[in-house]
């Protein structure tokens, strides 16, 4: 079975093809058209009609569209949404070839072409007849050679991630992730360790994982996979970890969810899924920052052999947690990791987590949460404009000392329930007690923004791998800090 997509939105530079249709943004025009075509772009700019406009001129045809910027609108994003237009023009126009002429920044450019590639992702695998084939789209940016090398790259490897987390439960599971892992970073010069199964997880200290994923047929497992750059780097240099939640379906266990909507459950390893694109473009791109991504893999189902509710387990840092309720399983899958990943020398870190419904009611289904310990808050605001750079937005939430009790219970030194007030921030309370003081930690809590079943944007409906590009630029900007 193939488990991933073919781009079917091809974008290059170079001339292309002689009868392709001519792309104008409105206002940052590479190219002079004809009379027709100007005047057309002029009624377009002063707002007379709107965009996308199709024009036929002397044998030529003509689409012309236009940015539109909104305050909320931060990163690029106006310029992503006008490659959902250009795509889904041709589409509708049946036009297989195009040429954008544009005069705009790289880094502009370079979200024009995410935005094409990102809103023509369709999960079509499961579509048999023609509704299983979709013809491929070429673009060409003529004069936008490192834009369409890095946007390329970029909404691919999201892309991946999001075909990660579209892909049901019955494919998708630990096993077939860390297949899907390997082979879609074999020769990027990774390093990728595995830890699979009950067994070697138990022995490795990784109880959590055991905890969560012992109910189900398929083993969870540890995938942990490490950039090195090639330059070599100072004695003192930073060390990033990235940490994804990868629950690859996730019932609630014995405290099993309500039914309705349980299906969108499948997406609940959003934060491997983009943890997996993002190493996939450092890979690529060589930040000058040695990073290490990690993806806690399990499957939460309920069983003979699964985890009961008042069970209570140690975890590697020696703390006790009591399961309050098996539904609270990511904080489990992801304790031991963030510790894991401390041990192995991490100076910075920062982990995604579709982790809780509470952070969906407080932010909304377009905001993540971002927190950290107050000691951090130089990271989490530097994480947060990392997303802000890259059109996806974290909103900062406090960890808030005093709803530490809470987690408080009489049996273990913790409970992995805090009760329904402020639900997102003691799930981020709970994990901060796994990170190593010295580190410089962020969590996002992904659960409105990385599952999308009425589609965003230039989001189809389904999942969106939302932080993969806030991941990569993370990375970017701390080599670039040195
Ligand atoms: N994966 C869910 C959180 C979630 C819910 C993500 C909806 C996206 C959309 C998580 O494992 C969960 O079930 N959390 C519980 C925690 C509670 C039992 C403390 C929740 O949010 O209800
Ligand atoms: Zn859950
Ligand atoms: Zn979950």
């Amino acid at each position: 079975m193939n488990m991933y997509e073919k781009t079917t939105c091809i974008v290059t530079t170079g001339a292309g093809k002689k009868n392709a249709l001519s792309i104008i943004v409105v206002g940052h025009a590479a190219l002079e058209a004809p009379a027709l075509v100007e005047d057309e772009a002029a009624r377009l700019a002063a707002g007379d009609c709107s965009g996308p406009r199709t024009v036929l001129c002397e044998g030529t045809a003509y689409l012309l569209v236009k940015p539109e910027s909104k305050e909320w609108l931060v990163g690029g994003e106006e310029w992503r949404l006008l490659g959902k237009q250009i795509v889904e023009s041709m589409r509708s126009g049946g036009y297989m070839n195009a040429r954008v002429s544009v005069d705009t920044t790289t880094e502009y450019a370079q979200a024009l072409v995410e935005g094409c590639v990102l809103a023509d992702y369709r999960l079509l695998q499961y579509r048999s007849g023609k509704a299983g084939k979709r013809k491929c789209l070429n673009i060409t940016m003529p004069g936008h050679k490192q834009a369409v090398k890095n946007g390329m790259l970029v909404a691919e490897a999201q892309n991946l991630a999001r075909t990660c987390a579209d892909m049901p439960g019955n494919d998708m599971n630990p096993q077939t992730f860390v297949t899907t892992a390997r082979k879609e970073l074999r020769g990027l010069g990774l390093k990728i360790k595995v830890i699979s199964g009950i067994e070697a997880l138990t022995k490795a200290g990784f109880p959590g994982l055991v905890q969560v994923g012992k109910g189900s047929a398929v083993p969870p497992a540890l995938v942990q996979v490490s950039y090195t750059p090639t330059a070599k780097t100072k004695k003192n240099a930073p060390h990033l970890a990235l940490v994804g939640k990868g629950v690859t379906f996730d019932t609630g266990g014995i405290s099993l969810k309500p039914g309705a909507g349980m299906w969108e459950m499948k997406g609940d390893m959003g934060g491997a899924a983009a943890t997996l694109g993002a190493i996939k473009i450092i890979a690529q791109q060589k930040p000058s920052v040695a990073v290490t991504a990690y993806m806690a893999l399990a499957e939460n189902m309920p069983d003979g052999a699964a985890q009961r509710p008042g069970d209570i387990y140690q975890a590697r840092n020696g703390t006790f947690i009591h399961v309050d309720n098996t539904d609270a399983e990511g904080r489990l899958v992801l304790a031991d990791v963030l510790t894991y990943a401390c041990e192995q020398g991490a100076t910075h870190m920062v982990n995604s987590a579709t982790l809780t419904g509470a952070c969906l009611i407080g932010l909304g289904n377009n905001i993540a949460g971002v927190m950290s310990r107050n000691s951090d808050e130089a990271w989490r605001d530097s994480v947060r404009q990392a997303g802000q750079s890259v059109g996806e937005e974290l909103w900062p939430l406090p960890l808030y000392g005093e709803y530490r009790s809470q987690i408080d219970h009489p049996h273990a030194d913790i409970n992995n329930t805090g009760g329904r007030p402020a639900g997102t921030i003691t799930a981020g309370l709970f994990l901060a007690e796994f990170v190593a003081d010295n580190v410089q930690w962020a969590h996002c809590d992904i659960a409105g923004p990385a599952m999308r079943s009425n589609g965003w944007r230039y989001y189809t409906k389904g999942m969106t791998g939302f932080v993969t590009r806030t991941f990569a630029r993370i990375a970017q900007d701390l080599a670039a800090r040195g």
